[in-house]
């Protein structure tokens, strides 16, 4: 297949490669039974989109997310979920609960890649969109939680794009919890040395020592809760758990943040 992916779109590559190869181990921490078919499809070579660390940050990553979403379904069972930067990741598998309605929103160019290898099922469908514009949000249901998910998108973002983008969710949904991973100003000023993004033509846009620094773009926020990927990391291998003293502050984060019309 002849594909031709944007800078920040071809980051999609790393964790679907992460995801495809951990499913595959004996003793797998996360699966993705999709991810390894998606591969094939499209025929992309992904051999250096998995080293060590990155390996490990998407796993913990993949646990820490589903898992807090699951806790905030259980909480809105009827929730409108969007996965906002969607890339191939199929975390409607991981936690329908038979009543949620989710949107796997991207670039409207991922999408249409997307669409090679995934359909739109009943209560999830794609949708072309962007982040930092809200035009794709007008026809979604009304009156219910939206709980909306980025994982792995925001890291790219300038901050004025980070303002646009929180901006833009709170104006566009009236009330909602954002699940969104924050990367450090040390990783911002690091892609060169970063064991998979050095992989690819993409670059780290503005970081964060604190989730309180997104705040002072969107007041309508609130921090709900943020916590380091080494808490999950730390508990496998030696590495991950060195990695967690040694990059205690470096380490990437899901925050979770709420925000209720005025
Ligand atoms: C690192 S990938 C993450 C994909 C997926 N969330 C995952 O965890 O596997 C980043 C994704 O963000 C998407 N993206 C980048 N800029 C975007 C924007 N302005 N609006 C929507 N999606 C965007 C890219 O197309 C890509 O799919």
């Amino acid at each position: 297949m002849d594909l031709k992916f944007g800078d920040i779109q071809e980051t999609a590559l790393v964790t679907l490669a992460i995801r495809a190869s951990e499913t595959r181990r004996k003793n797998a921490r996360i699966s993705d039974p999709a991810a390894q078919t998606i591969i094939d499809t499209l025929g992309v070579d992904v051999s250096r989109y998995d080293p060590f660390l990155s390996h490990e940050g998407v796993v913990a990553r993949t646990i820490m997310f589903r898992d807090t979403l699951k806790d905030l379904i259980r909480r809105y069972p009827d929730a409108v979920c969007v996965n906002l930067g969607c890339g191939f990741d199929d975390k409607f598998s991981q936690v329908d609960n038979g009543q949620i309605t989710w949107f796997d929103v991207d670039l409207p160019d991922q999408i249409e890649v997307r669409r090679k290898v995934f359909k739109d099922r009943e209560r999830c469908v794609m949708l072309e969109g962007d982040a930092l514009d809200g035009a794709w949000t007008r026809d979604l249901p009304k009156g219910k939680m939206n709980l909306i998910v980025m994982e792995g998108v925001m890291e790219y973002f300038s901050k004025e794009q980070v303002r646009t983008c929180l901006n833009m969710l709170c104006g566009c949904f009236t009330q909602g919890y954002l699940l969104v991973e924050l990367h450090s100003k040390f990783m911002e000023k690091n892609s060169k040395h970063h064991d998979a993004i050095k992989n690819t033509n993409a670059a780290f846009g503005w970081g964060t020592d604190s989730g309180r620094d997104y705040l002072a773009l969107e007041p309508r926020l609130t921090l709900v809760s943020e916590r380091s990927y080494n808490e999950e990391m730390k508990k496998y291998t030696i590495r991950g758990k060195l990695f967690a003293i040694v990059g205690k502050k470096i380490n990437n984060r899901l925050a979770v943040y709420k925000w209720q019309a005025d």
